[in-house]
């Protein structure tokens, strides 16, 4: 397995119910080290170009309103099999269908059914380009020890 390196957002619904720390501490349970991260409230111009490749769907208009309704914690992971293993530890897209014991299921099920509490990247290229969205690469720390 490979080094990798994949983008989290802690959503608006998961940063308002106070769920960065238990988030967080997730990544570190599972070897994710935290090499890049910032709070940012989204404007409607970043949400809508980070997520155009969705802006034919009939959920986007909601997305865009959700990912701008409250700041966002943007964070650059890395770690092995980085991308898989953050995917596995969210859970599925919707939370109704997340597995026990997921970010989505545990923190994400008691809300509104689009609200899902984090994105992750689905690939090494979108990991590449979702990355390079929010963060300059001298904005990545090397973990020297
Ligand atoms: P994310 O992993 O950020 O990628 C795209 C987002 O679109 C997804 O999480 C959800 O927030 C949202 N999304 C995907 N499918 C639906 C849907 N059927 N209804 C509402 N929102 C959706």
């Amino acid at each position: 397995m490979a080094v990798e390196r994949t983008l989290s957002i802690i959503k608006p619904d998961a940063v308002a119910n106070n769920f960065i720390g238990e988030i967080y501490s997730r990544f570190e349970a599972n070897d994710l080290r935290i090499v890049a991260a910032k709070m940012a409230l989204l404007n409607k111009t970043q949400a809508e170009a980070f997520y155009a490749v969705h802006k034919e769907r009939p959920f986007y208009s909601m997305l865009i309103e959700f990912m701008i309704s409250g700041p966002v914690m943007i964070t650059v992971l890395e770690g092995e099999d980085a991308i898989a293993k953050y995917r596995t530890l969210m859970g599925a897209t919707m939370p109704e269908f997340a597995a026990p014991g997921t970010i989505r299921y545990d923190l994400a099920r008691e809300g509104k059914a689009n609200e899902n509490a984090v994105h992750g990247s689905d690939a090494p290229e979108t990991a590449a380009e979702e990355i390079k969205f929010f963060f300059k690469p001298e904005e990545i720390c090397y973990r020297t020890r």
